[in-house]
């Protein structure tokens, strides 16, 4: 196979990372961006030694800064001449009850969940029309197809992402640019350590099922056949189902899996960890 360009936002850990292993392992150009340099330089040094045909770049930025958006792509073109795949996955969670929910924390999340990932892919896009084709991956989620209890917001940011992919997939498959969704399960990263804490507790490390590396081997395979959709687990396509057919049974499941969600008090800007 050809040996492809793939800028990864959110590369500098949990499933970003993982993906650009995989991606790396198997001669495929990888960028990876995220806001810690030092973490991208890390994964860079410690990708140099596995054996592979690949380059490596580092680009550090902030996925909600235009202007980190821009100079990310033209770097990106500058260093490797063109981006075939453009894997939007930085992303991040906020726990709390919608009654206390603060609309700044809420739009923050809207920011990079959103915002970010739709100006990541608008950014793309010139380039890869000029190219004559592109494929852009958004790292979505099952709560992407199902609210969630205290994670109501995370769960609205990811909806976001599945209404924009599905609706700029049609525009833009004829023009040769593909899109692809991917809907992790809970997974083993620090998503649930930084994650901005509401008053709600809920520690779901000890509850996430797969490993980020799981994950991205799954993720791996899937983009590289172009799929439309990919739902990680079997649990993930089980949710999807089961709330389409049974929107009042999946409510019931959920109330008693969340039934120990228990609200706290917690000093601003304190974490739960
Ligand atoms: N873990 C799960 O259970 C799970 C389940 C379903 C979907 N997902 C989705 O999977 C994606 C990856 O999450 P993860 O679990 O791997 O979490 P993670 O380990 O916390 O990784 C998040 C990544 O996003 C980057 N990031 C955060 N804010 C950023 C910003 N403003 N600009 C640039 N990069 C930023 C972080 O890097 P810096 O801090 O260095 O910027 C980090 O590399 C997210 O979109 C998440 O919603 C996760």
């Amino acid at each position: 196979m050809k040996p492809k360009s793939v800028l990864i936002t959110g590369a500098s850990s949990g499933i970003g990372r993982e993906l650009a292993i995989e991606f790396y392992k198997n001669n495929h150009n990888v960028v990876l961006f995220a806001r810690r340099k030092e973490k991208l330089e890390i994964l860079a040094q410690e990708l140099k030694d596995i054996p592979s045909k690949a380059s490596v770049v580092v680009i550090a930025g902030d996925a909600t800064q235009i202007e980190d958006i821009k100079q990310a792509l033209k770097e990106t073109i500058h260093q490797l001449g063109r981006i075939d795949i453009l894997i939007n996955n930085a992303g991040a969670g906020l726990n709390s009850f919608f009654e206390d929910l603060e609309i700044e924390e809420a739009k923050k999340l809207m920011d990079l969940n959103f915002f970010g990932l739709l100006s990541f892919s608008q950014e793309a896009l010139p380039y890869m029309k000029k190219q004559g084709c592109g494929q852009i991956v958004n790292i979505s989620s099952i709560a992407g197809k199902r609210g969630l209890p205290s994670r109501s917001i995370y769960s609205a940011s990811k909806f976001a992402v599945e209404g924009l992919t599905e609706g700029i997939r049609v525009e833009l498959e004829p023009e040769n640019i593909h899109f692809t969704l991917v809907r992790p399960t809970s997974t083993q990263t620090e998503f649930f350590d930084v994650e901005p804490k509401g008053n709600s507790y809920l520690d779901q490390r000890d509850r996430a099922r797969m490993t980020a590396k799981q994950v991205a081997q799954i993720a791996y395979k899937g983009i590289l056949k172009k799929k439309k959709v990919i739902t990680i687990s079997f649990h993930g396509k089980l949710a999807v189902v089961l709330n389409t057919l049974f929107p009042n049974f999946t409510d019931w499941i959920i109330s008693k899996v969340f039934s120990h969600l228990k609200k706290v008090t917690v000093a601003k800007g304190d974490s739960h960890f």
